[in-house]
């Protein structure tokens, strides 16, 4: 299990390590400009999109995406835990870790505390599952009915929740996690009338740990037949996110390196049974379609993904539909079909590993099951059948980035229909003009999203720190209006009101999630050095503000012309007075 580091000892190593000297032990780095360039090693790539940058100690590569601070890199080139990346850099800098220590430090970020209240919840409910309590008695049976050993609930932390409605809650207290803390985990929710309950209640637990062995949230499955729902997961929190996380990451990702491929079912029992059964390599979905976040979180490990259906949902083409918007991810998926009715546990558990073994082996490539399902539904003789299953397989074509695969897949499709290449050639090339655009990759996304000028006032604000007072005197979150940057402002407003030196490299490290630590490593780089700041800082309120200002006095025009369609003269009256004072702000900050 990971350990835990109070907060002012990762600042420490994280000023003391230096990125380029870092970075430079794993891949020659060049100099250019105020920056350094290099062939980004989390993607093939001919010319260099990836950037460090010495002052503000990140890096991004403006091809893949990827980006963060020292501990980032670190991370994401040796596939290690945030914990194994800071120990690790701790060594090469001197730093020594202290002990693990029990309490939460008054400096801990809010994220640090859920993960605590999380681990400190998944130890009590795996003591009440592990020890002979006569509570979990039929818990355990029900394990041991379902072919589970001590061994899978040991791996997989699994755990027991009575059915007491307050038995979490009391032993977190006496760990001394707040009561706020824990409502914020999602372990506990207030009760009409005053106090809290406990979440989870007589339920057989799932841990979730996110790839870095943190417990992010909880899976719970009702232990006695036609209670509902089946599972209560936790909601989405700080840190956890069901489109994000992935069952089994923690245990499977060491066996997908090495297998070089990942399988991928739906449900927790699914998953552990197929570790029980040698496939070390599998993850669960938690219950939803493969989504672009766990995409990129598991391309890091591998490319070659097999999904497993059951042949009910396979019959149906809308469940591939959502698979076409993985391939400019540039992953190779693979489908595994299941017979009608069974899941992997079951399939397991009736058939044993060889016969599941077959089923993996015999795993089509999206393009090929694809095609197989649309010959079926489409009759291949008739003309119109020929235009149909064209038009369906269009989307999968137009989404594969990678020249080849396209091209063969192009010939394979011209070949079984009996037309002529060039003739879906031009059925593609009308598809695309008609507006479809494979998903971009987030980063280049971003870079489009972002107001300039918001971009431009978070850079000068981490650049000199004097500068944030001013914009928090000035602008409030909500005048902000790319939504993406709303959490990075609000924690650099946080961060400056606890009077803590606000750097990009620091501040990746107290965002939680993925895409607002990219934001800031992107945005960083992205923007030439800023020579007169002031200038700059002031131009960009104003156009903030201006806008801001613009937006209420369109609302207002609005509601004037509905008061006038109404003959509401009073609130016309009202309404005149707020736009010509909205108006004279204007005309001030025009003439500042
Ligand atoms: P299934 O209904 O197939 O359950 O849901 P299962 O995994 O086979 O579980 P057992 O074998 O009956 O114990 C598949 C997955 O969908 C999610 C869970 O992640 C589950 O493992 N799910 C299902 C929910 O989140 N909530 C539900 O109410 C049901
Ligand atoms: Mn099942």
């Amino acid at each position: 299990m990971a350990g835990y580091i109070p907060q002012d000892v990762i600042e420490e190593v994280r000023s003391k390590a230096d990125i380029i000297e870092v970075i430079s032990e794993y891949i020659p780095l060049k100099k250019s400009g105020r920056n350094f360039k290099a062939l980004c090693p989390f993607h093939n790539e001919k010319t260099s999109s990836f950037m460090v940058s010495p002052a503000k100690q990140i890096f991004h590569c403006f091809g893949c995406g990827a980006g963060g601070n020292v501990f980032n890199f670190v991370m994401m080139h040796e596939h290690l835990s945030f914990y194994e990346a800071i120990k690790k850099i701790a060594a090469k800098v001197g730093v020594k870790l202290p002990e693990t220590t029990k309490k939460n430090t008054a400096t801990d970020s809010l994220f640090n505390k859920l993960l605590r209240a999380n681990e400190l919840a998944m130890l009590f409910f795996h003591r009440q599952l592990m020890e002979s309590t006569k509570e979990a008695a039929s818990t355990r049976a029900y394990l041991k009915s379902r072919g589970f050993d001590r061994n899978a609930a040991e791996n997989f932390k699994l755990g027991f929740a009575s059915a007491k409605w307050q038995g979490l809650f009391e032993h977190l207290l006496k760990e001394e996690i707040s009561d706020k803390v824990m409502v914020q985990a999602g372990l506990i929710s207030p009760r009409q009338g005053g106090g809290y309950c406990d979440k989870f209640r007589n339920r057989l637990i799932f841990p979730i740990f996110n790839s870095y062995d943190k417990v992010v949230g909880f899976g719970a499955r009702v232990l006695e037949k036609g209670q509902m729902p089946k599972y209560l997961n936790s909601s989405d929190t700080l840190v956890f996110s069901k489109g994000k996380n992935l069952y089994g990451l923690n245990v499977a990702k060491k066996y997908i390196l090495d297998k070089d491929r990942v399988i991928i079912v739906e449900g927790y029992t699914d998953c552990i049974r197929a570790h029980e059964n040698g496939f070390n390599e599998t993850v669960a979905t938690l219950g939803t379609a493969l989504t672009i976040e766990q995409t990129r979180s598991l391309k890091r490990y591998t490319k070659n993904f097999i999904l497993i259906y059951d042949a009910d949902e396979a019959g149906e083409l809308a469940a591939l539909r959502n698979l076409d918007v993985l391939l400019p991810e540039e992953v190779m998926p693979k489908i595994a079909v299941l017979p009608k009715g069974t899941d992997p546990d079951d399939y397991l558990k009736n058939s044993g590993a060889d016969s599941f073994n077959g089923i993996i082996e015999n795993a089509k490539n999206i393009f090929d099951y694809k095609l197989q399902l649309l010959f079926k539904k489409h009759n291949v003789s008739s003309a119109e059948g020929k235009v149909k299953i064209s038009q369906e397989f269009l989307p999968t074509l137009a989404a594969v980035t990678n020249a080849v695969l396209k091209s063969t897949y192009i010939k394979k499709l011209a070949e079984a229909l009996g037309v002529a290449e060039i003739d879906i050639l031009s059925e593609l090339r009308k598809f695309q003009k008609s507006g479809y655009r494979p998903e971009i990759k987030k980063s280049e996304n971003k870079k489009k999203n972002i107001d300039l000028a918001e971009k431009i006032l978070l850079v000068i604000m981490l650049e000199d720190n004097t500068f944030i007072a001013d914009a928090k005197k000035k602008l409030s979150i909500d005048d902000f209006i790319s939504d993406d940057i709303k959490p990075v402002i609000s924690k650099v407003f946080e961060l400056y009101e606890e009077n803590k030196k606000v750097e990009p490299a620091a501040l990746i490290d107290e965002l939680s999630d993925e895409e607002s630590k990219i934001l800031i490593s992107s945005i960083s780089l992205d923007i030439p050095e800023i020579k007169d700041k002031k200038k700059n800082f002031s131009d960009c309120i104003m156009s903030i503000k201006k806008r801001v200002l613009n937006l209420k006095l369109k609302n207002i025009n609005l509601q004037i012309r509905s008061a006038q369609q109404n003959e509401m003269s009073d609130k016309l009256h009202e309404l005149t007075k707020e736009a010509n004072f909205l108006l004279e702000e204007k005309k001030g900050l025009i003439k500042k």
